[in-house]
Protein backbone atom coordinates (compact mmCIF):
# COMPACT_ATOMS: atom_id res chain seq x y z
CA UNK A 1 0.00 0.00 0.00
CA UNK A 2 1.73 3.54 -1.04
CA UNK A 3 1.99 5.76 1.55
CA UNK A 4 0.01 9.28 1.35
CA UNK A 5 1.21 12.71 2.77
CA UNK A 6 -1.26 14.20 5.40
CA UNK A 7 -1.34 17.38 3.29
CA UNK A 8 -2.61 15.55 0.27
CA UNK A 9 -5.49 14.18 2.50
CA UNK A 10 -5.88 17.54 3.50
CA UNK A 11 -6.91 18.22 -0.16
CA UNK A 12 -9.85 16.25 -0.37
CA UNK A 13 -12.29 17.83 2.06
CA UNK A 14 -15.62 18.10 0.41
CA UNK A 15 -18.39 15.78 0.37
CA UNK A 16 -17.86 14.72 -2.94
CA UNK A 17 -13.84 14.02 -2.94
CA UNK A 18 -13.77 13.14 0.72
CA UNK A 19 -10.61 11.35 2.27
CA UNK A 20 -9.97 10.40 5.51
CA UNK A 21 -7.37 8.91 8.07
CA UNK A 22 -8.70 5.96 10.17
CA UNK A 23 -6.12 3.97 12.62
CA UNK A 24 -3.48 5.53 9.97
CA UNK A 25 -4.98 4.30 6.78
CA UNK A 26 -6.17 6.38 4.56
CA UNK A 27 -10.17 5.93 3.03
CA UNK A 28 -12.32 7.49 0.10
CA UNK A 29 -15.48 7.82 2.09
CA UNK A 30 -16.79 10.17 -0.97
CA UNK A 31 -19.61 7.76 -1.70
CA UNK A 32 -19.70 5.90 1.88
CA UNK A 33 -20.60 8.94 3.37
CA UNK A 34 -23.96 9.39 2.30
CA UNK A 35 -24.84 6.05 3.54
CA UNK A 36 -23.30 6.38 7.25
CA UNK A 37 -25.65 5.03 9.62
CA UNK A 38 -24.88 7.90 11.80
CA UNK A 39 -25.43 10.25 9.61
CA UNK A 40 -23.31 12.07 6.66
CA UNK A 41 -22.30 15.20 8.60
CA UNK A 42 -19.94 14.00 10.90
CA UNK A 43 -18.08 12.61 8.01
CA UNK A 44 -18.04 15.11 5.60
CA UNK A 45 -17.71 18.15 8.61
CA UNK A 46 -14.23 15.92 9.14
CA UNK A 47 -13.09 15.79 5.67
CA UNK A 48 -9.29 15.63 5.33
CA UNK A 49 -8.35 14.82 8.68
CA UNK A 50 -7.89 12.24 11.18
CA UNK A 51 -10.64 10.67 13.03
CA UNK A 52 -9.06 7.72 14.65
CA UNK A 53 -10.25 9.17 18.01
CA UNK A 54 -13.95 10.05 16.99
CA UNK A 55 -14.24 6.40 15.08
CA UNK A 56 -12.79 4.56 18.02
CA UNK A 57 -14.95 6.01 20.52
CA UNK A 58 -18.19 4.28 18.46
CA UNK A 59 -17.27 1.91 16.34
CA UNK A 60 -16.02 -1.73 16.65
CA UNK A 61 -12.90 -2.56 15.10
CA UNK A 62 -13.74 -4.98 12.51
CA UNK A 63 -16.25 -2.40 10.77
CA UNK A 64 -14.29 -0.98 8.45
CA UNK A 65 -13.54 -4.70 6.90
CA UNK A 66 -17.30 -5.30 6.95
CA UNK A 67 -18.96 -2.37 5.31
CA UNK A 68 -16.13 -0.77 2.74
CA UNK A 69 -14.99 -2.28 -0.14
CA UNK A 70 -11.37 -3.02 0.10
CA UNK A 71 -10.32 -0.21 -2.75
CA UNK A 72 -11.80 2.18 -0.67
CA UNK A 73 -8.91 1.92 1.41
CA UNK A 74 -5.90 3.69 -0.73
CA UNK A 75 -3.44 3.46 1.61
CA UNK A 76 -0.88 4.35 4.66
CA UNK A 77 -0.93 8.01 5.75
CA UNK A 78 2.72 8.82 6.17
CA UNK A 79 3.44 9.75 10.15
CA UNK A 80 6.24 12.11 9.42
CA UNK A 81 3.39 14.74 7.78
CA UNK A 82 0.96 14.45 10.18
CA UNK A 83 0.56 17.74 13.15
CA UNK A 84 -1.81 15.98 15.49
CA UNK A 85 -2.65 19.22 16.78
CA UNK A 86 -3.66 20.24 13.23
CA UNK A 87 -5.10 17.00 11.90
CA UNK A 88 -6.57 15.05 14.80
CA UNK A 89 -10.61 14.94 15.90
CA UNK A 90 -10.54 14.33 19.40
CA UNK A 91 -13.60 12.23 20.46
CA UNK A 92 -15.66 13.30 23.24
CA UNK A 93 -13.98 13.30 26.82
CA UNK A 94 -15.19 9.86 28.32
CA UNK A 95 -17.84 10.63 30.69
CA UNK A 96 -19.43 7.87 33.43
CA UNK A 97 -21.94 6.41 31.34
CA UNK A 98 -25.71 7.00 32.92
CA UNK A 99 -25.63 3.67 33.84
CA UNK A 100 -22.92 4.18 36.53
CA UNK A 101 -24.52 7.44 37.95
CA UNK A 102 -26.85 7.12 40.56
CA UNK A 103 -28.30 10.94 40.49
CA UNK A 104 -29.42 12.18 37.34
CA UNK A 105 -29.72 15.09 35.40
CA UNK A 106 -33.48 14.81 33.61
CA UNK A 107 -33.03 13.59 30.15
CA UNK A 108 -35.86 14.15 27.94
CA UNK A 109 -36.53 10.15 27.69
CA UNK A 110 -37.40 9.90 31.28
CA UNK A 111 -40.61 10.74 32.29
CA UNK A 112 -39.77 13.55 35.24
CA UNK A 113 -39.02 17.50 34.21
CA UNK A 114 -36.58 19.80 35.70
CA UNK A 115 -35.71 18.10 38.65
CA UNK A 116 -32.68 15.88 39.44
CA UNK A 117 -33.88 11.97 39.22
CA UNK A 118 -32.86 8.91 41.99
CA UNK A 119 -32.04 5.59 40.64
CA UNK A 120 -33.68 3.20 42.55
CA UNK A 121 -31.60 0.23 44.20
CA UNK A 122 -30.92 -2.68 41.60
CA UNK A 123 -32.94 -4.54 44.33
CA UNK A 124 -36.02 -2.50 43.79
CA UNK A 125 -36.21 -4.31 40.45
CA UNK A 126 -39.02 -6.71 40.42
CA UNK A 127 -39.74 -7.10 36.88
CA UNK A 128 -38.90 -6.38 33.14
CA UNK A 129 -40.98 -3.08 33.02
CA UNK A 130 -39.12 -1.69 36.03
CA UNK A 131 -36.13 -1.87 34.08
CA UNK A 132 -37.71 -0.17 30.97
CA UNK A 133 -38.54 2.97 33.41
CA UNK A 134 -35.37 3.39 34.83
CA UNK A 135 -33.79 3.08 31.24
CA UNK A 136 -35.75 5.86 29.83
CA UNK A 137 -34.13 8.26 32.20
CA UNK A 138 -30.39 6.58 32.54
CA UNK A 139 -30.30 6.11 28.48
CA UNK A 140 -29.85 9.20 25.78
CA UNK A 141 -32.34 10.18 24.58
CA UNK A 142 -30.90 9.23 20.74
CA UNK A 143 -30.37 5.53 22.64
CA UNK A 144 -33.95 5.60 23.87
CA UNK A 145 -35.50 6.78 20.78
CA UNK A 146 -33.98 3.99 19.07
CA UNK A 147 -34.48 1.08 21.16
CA UNK A 148 -37.95 2.24 22.45
CA UNK A 149 -39.34 2.85 18.82
CA UNK A 150 -41.86 0.59 16.44
CA UNK A 151 -43.32 0.68 13.52
CA UNK A 152 -45.31 3.48 12.51
CA UNK A 153 -48.57 3.47 14.84
CA UNK A 154 -46.51 0.95 17.52
CA UNK A 155 -49.81 -1.16 17.06
CA UNK A 156 -47.55 -4.17 16.66
CA UNK A 157 -45.35 -3.19 19.37
CA UNK A 158 -47.88 -3.19 22.06
CA UNK A 159 -49.81 -6.02 20.70
CA UNK A 160 -46.76 -8.04 21.25
CA UNK A 161 -47.51 -8.12 25.00
CA UNK A 162 -50.78 -7.78 24.92
CA UNK A 163 -51.82 -10.36 23.09
CA UNK A 164 -50.04 -13.11 26.08
CA UNK A 165 -53.12 -11.59 28.27
CA UNK A 166 -55.35 -13.79 25.47
CA UNK A 167 -53.67 -16.66 26.89
CA UNK A 168 -55.58 -17.75 29.85
CA UNK A 169 -54.24 -20.59 31.93
CA UNK A 170 -55.83 -23.98 33.26
CA UNK A 171 -54.14 -24.90 36.11
CA UNK A 172 -53.52 -28.61 37.19
CA UNK A 173 -53.74 -29.30 41.14
CA UNK A 174 -52.14 -31.78 43.60
CA UNK A 175 -49.22 -32.68 41.65
CA UNK A 176 -46.07 -32.64 43.60
CA UNK A 177 -43.58 -29.63 42.60
CA UNK A 178 -41.35 -29.61 45.23
CA UNK A 179 -38.72 -29.34 42.69
CA UNK A 180 -39.50 -27.43 39.69
CA UNK A 181 -36.94 -27.96 36.70
CA UNK A 182 -36.74 -25.64 34.01
CA UNK A 183 -33.84 -27.31 32.38
CA UNK A 184 -34.21 -27.95 28.55
CA UNK A 185 -32.23 -27.21 25.18
CA UNK A 186 -32.67 -25.37 22.21
CA UNK A 187 -31.23 -26.27 18.76
CA UNK A 188 -29.02 -29.03 21.10
CA UNK A 189 -27.38 -26.66 23.30
CA UNK A 190 -28.21 -27.23 26.93
CA UNK A 191 -29.88 -23.75 28.36
CA UNK A 192 -30.69 -23.28 32.04
CA UNK A 193 -34.52 -22.50 31.24
CA UNK A 194 -36.19 -21.77 27.83
CA UNK A 195 -35.06 -18.06 26.88
CA UNK A 196 -31.99 -17.08 25.27
CA UNK A 197 -30.81 -13.30 24.95
CA UNK A 198 -31.90 -12.65 20.73
CA UNK A 199 -29.61 -10.11 18.68
CA UNK A 200 -29.86 -6.32 19.05
CA UNK A 201 -27.63 -3.74 16.60
CA UNK A 202 -25.84 -1.37 18.91
CA UNK A 203 -25.29 -2.69 22.36
CA UNK A 204 -23.02 0.19 22.88
CA UNK A 205 -26.07 2.85 23.05
CA UNK A 206 -26.99 1.21 26.24
CA UNK A 207 -23.74 0.67 28.01
CA UNK A 208 -20.22 1.26 27.15
CA UNK A 209 -19.33 -2.72 27.77
CA UNK A 210 -22.14 -3.66 25.15
CA UNK A 211 -22.25 -7.02 23.66
CA UNK A 212 -19.69 -8.11 25.93
CA UNK A 213 -21.31 -7.48 29.13
CA UNK A 214 -24.74 -9.30 27.45
CA UNK A 215 -22.63 -12.18 26.62
CA UNK A 216 -21.01 -12.04 30.02
CA UNK A 217 -24.13 -12.43 32.03
CA UNK A 218 -25.63 -14.62 29.84
CA UNK A 219 -22.75 -17.09 30.78
CA UNK A 220 -23.64 -16.17 34.53
CA UNK A 221 -27.36 -17.27 33.53
CA UNK A 222 -26.38 -19.97 31.74
CA UNK A 223 -28.69 -18.94 28.36
CA UNK A 224 -27.40 -18.48 25.10
CA UNK A 225 -26.70 -15.38 23.35
CA UNK A 226 -27.02 -14.73 19.53
CA UNK A 227 -24.69 -12.41 18.59
CA UNK A 228 -25.71 -9.58 16.09
CA UNK A 229 -24.18 -8.90 13.16
CA UNK A 230 -24.73 -4.86 13.42
CA UNK A 231 -22.98 -5.13 17.09
CA UNK A 232 -20.81 -2.50 18.53
CA UNK A 233 -18.03 -4.78 19.58
CA UNK A 234 -16.26 -6.86 16.66
CA UNK A 235 -16.88 -10.09 16.37
CA UNK A 236 -13.81 -10.92 17.89
CA UNK A 237 -14.01 -9.15 21.05
CA UNK A 238 -17.55 -10.84 21.49
CA UNK A 239 -15.94 -14.36 21.32
CA UNK A 240 -13.04 -13.26 23.18
CA UNK A 241 -15.03 -12.67 26.73
CA UNK A 242 -16.60 -16.18 26.24
CA UNK A 243 -16.23 -18.34 29.12
CA UNK A 244 -15.85 -21.95 30.08
CA UNK A 245 -18.30 -24.07 28.10
CA UNK A 246 -20.52 -21.23 26.62
CA UNK A 247 -22.75 -21.73 23.68
CA UNK A 248 -23.10 -18.48 21.19
CA UNK A 249 -25.82 -18.21 18.19
CA UNK A 250 -25.67 -15.99 15.84
CA UNK A 251 -27.58 -13.92 13.76
CA UNK A 252 -27.20 -13.06 10.38
CA UNK A 253 -28.08 -9.65 7.98
CA UNK A 254 -27.31 -11.37 4.37
CA UNK A 255 -25.02 -8.83 3.10
CA UNK A 256 -25.75 -7.29 -0.51
CA UNK A 257 -21.99 -8.41 -1.45
CA UNK A 258 -21.92 -12.00 -0.66
CA UNK A 259 -18.36 -12.36 -0.66
CA UNK A 260 -18.59 -10.42 2.75
CA UNK A 261 -21.46 -12.86 3.57
CA UNK A 262 -19.55 -16.04 2.72
CA UNK A 263 -16.44 -14.40 4.86
CA UNK A 264 -18.36 -13.75 8.14
CA UNK A 265 -20.02 -16.90 7.94
CA UNK A 266 -16.49 -18.51 7.86
CA UNK A 267 -15.98 -16.37 10.87
CA UNK A 268 -18.44 -17.41 12.99
CA UNK A 269 -17.98 -21.43 12.12
CA UNK A 270 -14.05 -21.02 13.38
CA UNK A 271 -15.50 -18.89 16.40
CA UNK A 272 -17.44 -22.23 17.35
CA UNK A 273 -21.21 -20.56 17.16
CA UNK A 274 -23.53 -23.28 17.02
CA UNK A 275 -27.01 -21.74 14.62
CA UNK A 276 -26.99 -19.25 12.19
CA UNK A 277 -30.41 -17.19 12.51
CA UNK A 278 -30.92 -15.61 9.31
CA UNK A 279 -33.11 -12.56 9.26
CA UNK A 280 -35.70 -12.57 6.69
CA UNK A 281 -38.24 -9.64 7.72
CA UNK A 282 -36.16 -6.38 7.26
CA UNK A 283 -35.30 -6.20 3.64
CA UNK A 284 -35.97 -2.67 4.23
CA UNK A 285 -35.99 -1.08 8.21
CA UNK A 286 -39.28 0.27 9.28
CA UNK A 287 -40.15 3.65 9.69
CA UNK A 288 -39.92 3.99 13.52
CA UNK A 289 -40.76 7.71 14.04
CA UNK A 290 -39.22 8.17 17.54
CA UNK A 291 -36.10 7.63 16.56
CA UNK A 292 -36.90 9.49 12.96
CA UNK A 293 -37.67 12.47 14.99
CA UNK A 294 -34.81 12.69 16.84
CA UNK A 295 -32.25 12.71 14.30
CA UNK A 296 -34.25 15.31 13.12
CA UNK A 297 -34.21 17.80 16.01
CA UNK A 298 -30.98 17.02 17.41
CA UNK A 299 -29.51 18.62 14.22
CA UNK A 300 -29.15 21.84 15.25
CA UNK A 301 -27.45 23.30 12.19
CA UNK A 302 -30.35 23.63 10.08
CA UNK A 303 -28.13 24.91 6.71
CA UNK A 304 -25.82 22.19 6.58
CA UNK A 305 -28.39 19.54 6.15
CA UNK A 306 -30.07 21.13 3.55
CA UNK A 307 -28.67 17.86 1.23
CA UNK A 308 -29.41 15.33 3.36
CA UNK A 309 -32.13 13.29 3.37
CA UNK A 310 -33.08 12.97 7.27
CA UNK A 311 -36.28 11.72 6.56
CA UNK A 312 -35.67 8.11 6.07
CA UNK A 313 -33.19 8.11 8.98
CA UNK A 314 -31.02 5.12 10.09
CA UNK A 315 -33.08 2.89 8.42
CA UNK A 316 -31.76 4.00 4.58
CA UNK A 317 -28.73 3.80 5.87
CA UNK A 318 -28.91 -0.08 7.41
CA UNK A 319 -30.22 -1.28 4.59
CA UNK A 320 -27.30 -0.29 2.65
CA UNK A 321 -26.00 -3.79 3.95
CA UNK A 322 -28.97 -6.00 4.04
CA UNK A 323 -29.84 -7.50 0.94
CA UNK A 324 -33.20 -6.76 -0.16
CA UNK A 325 -32.94 -9.37 -3.29
CA UNK A 326 -32.96 -12.02 -0.71
CA UNK A 327 -35.12 -14.98 -1.19
CA UNK A 328 -35.53 -18.62 -0.66
CA UNK A 329 -33.22 -19.61 -3.70
CA UNK A 330 -30.51 -17.64 -1.35
CA UNK A 331 -31.31 -20.33 1.65
CA UNK A 332 -30.59 -23.05 -0.56
CA UNK A 333 -26.97 -21.19 -1.54
CA UNK A 334 -26.57 -20.49 2.53
CA UNK A 335 -26.95 -24.15 3.21
CA UNK A 336 -23.95 -24.70 0.72
CA UNK A 337 -21.83 -22.46 2.06
CA UNK A 338 -22.13 -23.83 6.19
CA UNK A 339 -22.55 -26.63 7.66
CA UNK A 340 -24.26 -24.71 10.72
CA UNK A 341 -27.94 -25.03 11.39
CA UNK A 342 -29.56 -22.17 9.68
CA UNK A 343 -33.14 -21.00 11.33
CA UNK A 344 -34.80 -18.62 10.00
CA UNK A 345 -35.29 -15.54 12.18
CA UNK A 346 -38.59 -13.20 11.69
CA UNK A 347 -41.20 -15.74 10.02
CA UNK A 348 -44.83 -14.48 10.54
CA UNK A 349 -46.85 -17.11 9.00
CA UNK A 350 -47.50 -21.34 9.11
CA UNK A 351 -47.07 -21.40 5.73
CA UNK A 352 -43.39 -20.16 5.66
CA UNK A 353 -42.82 -22.25 8.31
CA UNK A 354 -43.91 -25.03 6.90
CA UNK A 355 -41.48 -23.97 3.52
CA UNK A 356 -38.62 -23.03 6.15
CA UNK A 357 -39.14 -27.35 7.01
CA UNK A 358 -39.32 -27.89 3.44
CA UNK A 359 -35.44 -25.95 2.86
CA UNK A 360 -33.63 -28.05 5.55
CA UNK A 361 -33.94 -25.17 7.78
CA UNK A 362 -33.32 -26.44 11.69
CA UNK A 363 -36.63 -24.11 12.68
CA UNK A 364 -38.16 -20.53 12.68
CA UNK A 365 -37.89 -17.54 14.97
CA UNK A 366 -42.19 -16.87 14.65
CA UNK A 367 -41.19 -12.60 15.11
CA UNK A 368 -41.86 -9.32 13.66
CA UNK A 369 -38.46 -7.56 14.81
CA UNK A 370 -40.19 -6.40 18.07
CA UNK A 371 -42.83 -4.31 16.34
CA UNK A 372 -40.34 -2.48 14.21
CA UNK A 373 -41.16 -3.49 11.04
CA UNK A 374 -44.41 -3.88 9.83
CA UNK A 375 -47.11 -2.37 11.91
CA UNK A 376 -50.24 -4.44 12.68
CA UNK A 377 -47.83 -7.61 11.70
CA UNK A 378 -49.19 -10.52 13.88
CA UNK A 379 -47.58 -10.63 17.30
CA UNK A 380 -45.55 -14.34 17.81
CA UNK A 381 -47.79 -15.74 20.26
CA UNK A 382 -50.89 -15.55 17.96
CA UNK A 383 -49.15 -16.70 15.02
CA UNK A 384 -47.33 -19.83 17.01
CA UNK A 385 -50.70 -21.85 17.40
CA UNK A 386 -51.36 -21.30 13.35
CA UNK A 387 -47.71 -22.54 12.34
CA UNK A 388 -47.88 -25.69 15.07
CA UNK A 389 -50.68 -26.74 12.82
CA UNK A 390 -49.41 -26.40 9.46
CA UNK A 391 -46.55 -28.16 10.80
CA UNK A 392 -48.44 -31.23 11.91
CA UNK A 393 -50.54 -31.08 9.16
CA UNK A 394 -47.25 -31.40 6.81
CA UNK A 395 -45.58 -34.04 8.88
CA UNK A 396 -46.76 -35.46 12.00
CA UNK A 397 -42.88 -36.12 13.18
CA UNK A 398 -41.59 -32.68 12.22
CA UNK A 399 -39.97 -32.74 15.75
CA UNK A 400 -37.37 -34.74 15.24
CA UNK A 401 -35.99 -32.14 12.86
CA UNK A 402 -37.16 -28.56 13.71
CA UNK A 403 -37.94 -26.14 16.30
CA UNK A 404 -39.78 -23.30 16.69
CA UNK A 405 -38.98 -20.22 18.95
CA UNK A 406 -40.98 -17.06 19.05
CA UNK A 407 -39.94 -13.90 20.04
CA UNK A 408 -41.33 -10.06 20.55
CA UNK A 409 -43.08 -8.96 23.64
CA UNK A 410 -41.73 -11.37 26.52
CA UNK A 411 -41.94 -9.67 29.37
CA UNK A 412 -42.73 -11.99 32.59
CA UNK A 413 -42.87 -15.48 33.14
CA UNK A 414 -45.98 -16.64 32.51
CA UNK A 415 -45.61 -15.80 28.91
CA UNK A 416 -42.69 -17.75 28.70
CA UNK A 417 -45.17 -20.58 29.72
CA UNK A 418 -47.85 -19.61 27.57
CA UNK A 419 -44.99 -19.94 24.76
CA UNK A 420 -44.00 -23.58 25.92
CA UNK A 421 -47.51 -24.77 25.95
CA UNK A 422 -48.53 -23.49 22.34
CA UNK A 423 -45.43 -25.43 21.31
CA UNK A 424 -42.86 -23.40 20.88
CA UNK A 425 -38.99 -24.78 22.28
CA UNK A 426 -37.96 -21.28 23.67
CA UNK A 427 -38.14 -17.89 23.84
CA UNK A 428 -35.77 -14.71 22.74
CA UNK A 429 -35.89 -11.44 24.48
CA UNK A 430 -34.42 -8.28 23.09
CA UNK A 431 -35.61 -4.97 24.51
CA UNK A 432 -35.72 -6.67 28.19
CA UNK A 433 -32.03 -7.47 28.02
CA UNK A 434 -30.60 -3.65 26.56
CA UNK A 435 -33.17 -1.86 29.27
CA UNK A 436 -31.57 -3.80 32.01
CA UNK A 437 -28.26 -3.23 30.46
CA UNK A 438 -28.91 0.20 30.23
CA UNK A 439 -30.10 0.64 34.08
CA UNK A 440 -27.95 -1.13 36.17
CA UNK A 441 -24.66 -2.48 33.52
CA UNK A 442 -24.11 -6.59 33.38
CA UNK A 443 -25.55 -6.77 37.15
CA UNK A 444 -28.98 -5.15 35.49
CA UNK A 445 -29.45 -8.14 32.66
CA UNK A 446 -28.22 -10.47 35.65
CA UNK A 447 -30.97 -9.39 37.54
CA UNK A 448 -33.84 -9.50 35.03
CA UNK A 449 -32.73 -13.06 33.85
CA UNK A 450 -33.31 -14.00 37.31
CA UNK A 451 -36.71 -12.34 37.57
CA UNK A 452 -37.90 -14.41 34.59
CA UNK A 453 -36.49 -17.32 36.02
CA UNK A 454 -38.02 -16.56 39.28
CA UNK A 455 -41.56 -16.10 37.91
CA UNK A 456 -41.47 -19.11 35.37
CA UNK A 457 -41.17 -21.25 38.88
CA UNK A 458 -44.00 -19.91 40.07
CA UNK A 459 -45.78 -20.78 37.21
CA UNK A 460 -45.12 -23.94 36.83
CA UNK A 461 -45.38 -24.69 40.19
CA UNK A 462 -48.73 -23.42 40.17
CA UNK A 463 -49.66 -24.70 36.86
CA UNK A 464 -49.14 -28.03 38.39
CA UNK A 465 -46.20 -28.39 36.01
CA UNK A 466 -42.54 -29.56 37.91
CA UNK A 467 -40.91 -29.69 33.77
CA UNK A 468 -40.22 -28.15 30.35
CA UNK A 469 -41.90 -31.25 29.31
CA UNK A 470 -44.93 -31.32 31.55
CA UNK A 471 -46.42 -28.21 30.35
CA UNK A 472 -48.95 -28.91 27.30
CA UNK A 473 -51.40 -26.97 25.14
CA UNK A 474 -54.20 -28.74 28.06
CA UNK A 475 -52.71 -26.24 30.06
CA UNK A 476 -53.78 -23.19 28.50
CA UNK A 477 -57.38 -21.45 27.20
CA UNK A 478 -56.36 -19.94 23.99
CA UNK A 479 -59.59 -19.61 21.65
CA UNK A 480 -59.26 -15.48 21.63
CA UNK A 481 -55.94 -15.24 20.83
CA UNK A 482 -56.89 -14.33 17.23
CA UNK A 483 -59.54 -12.27 18.28
CA UNK A 484 -59.13 -8.66 18.32
CA UNK A 485 -61.40 -8.27 20.45
CA UNK A 486 -62.27 -4.06 21.10
CA UNK A 487 -61.82 -2.70 24.33
CA UNK A 488 -64.68 -3.14 26.72
CA UNK A 489 -66.28 -0.09 28.24
CA UNK A 490 -65.17 0.92 31.23
CA UNK A 491 -66.12 0.27 34.23
CA UNK A 492 -65.63 3.60 35.95
CA UNK A 493 -66.13 3.15 40.09
CA UNK A 494 -64.30 -0.27 40.12
CA UNK A 495 -61.07 1.50 38.04
CA UNK A 496 -60.86 4.79 39.82
CA UNK A 497 -60.61 2.65 42.98
CA UNK A 498 -58.24 0.48 41.91
CA UNK A 499 -54.94 1.85 42.59
CA UNK A 500 -52.21 0.86 39.56
CA UNK A 501 -49.16 -0.63 40.22
CA UNK A 502 -46.31 1.53 39.26
CA UNK A 503 -42.66 0.83 38.11
CA UNK A 504 -39.88 1.65 40.86
CA UNK A 505 -38.81 4.98 38.78
CA UNK A 506 -41.93 6.56 40.09
CA UNK A 507 -42.35 5.22 43.38
CA UNK A 508 -41.69 7.83 45.97
C1 LIG B 1 -33.21 -2.79 13.95
C2 LIG B 1 -32.29 -3.66 13.19
C3 LIG B 1 -30.96 -3.13 12.95
O1 LIG B 1 -34.29 -3.27 14.26
O2 LIG B 1 -32.30 -4.97 13.62
O3 LIG B 1 -32.92 -1.60 14.19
Amino acid sequence: MRKISMQEVERHNTPDDCWVVINDKVYDLSTFQSTHPGGSEIITDNAGKDVSNLFNEVHPKDIVERLLSPDACLGFVDEETVDPAKHTVAGKEKAPSRAQQHVLEPQAAGKTEGQQWQKPPLEAMLNTFDFESVAAHTMTEEGWGYYSSGADDEITLRENHTAFQRVWFKPRILVNVKSIDMTTSILGVKSSFPLYFSATALGKLADDEGELAISRAAAVNDVVYMLPTLSSYSLDEMLDVRQPGQTHFAQLYVNPKRERTIEYVKRLEAGGVKALFVTVDAPQLGRREKDMRNKFTKTTDVQKGDDVNRSEGVARAISEFIDPSLCWEDITWLKTITTLPIILKGVGSGLDTVEALKMGCAGVVLSNHGGRQLDTARSSIEILPEAVAALNGHDPSWRSRFEVCIDGGIRRGSDIFKAMALGASAVGIGRPVLYSLASYGQAGVERMCSLFKEELTMVMRLMGTPSIADITEEHVLYSNLMTHVPAQSRDHLQLDTYEPLRPAARLK
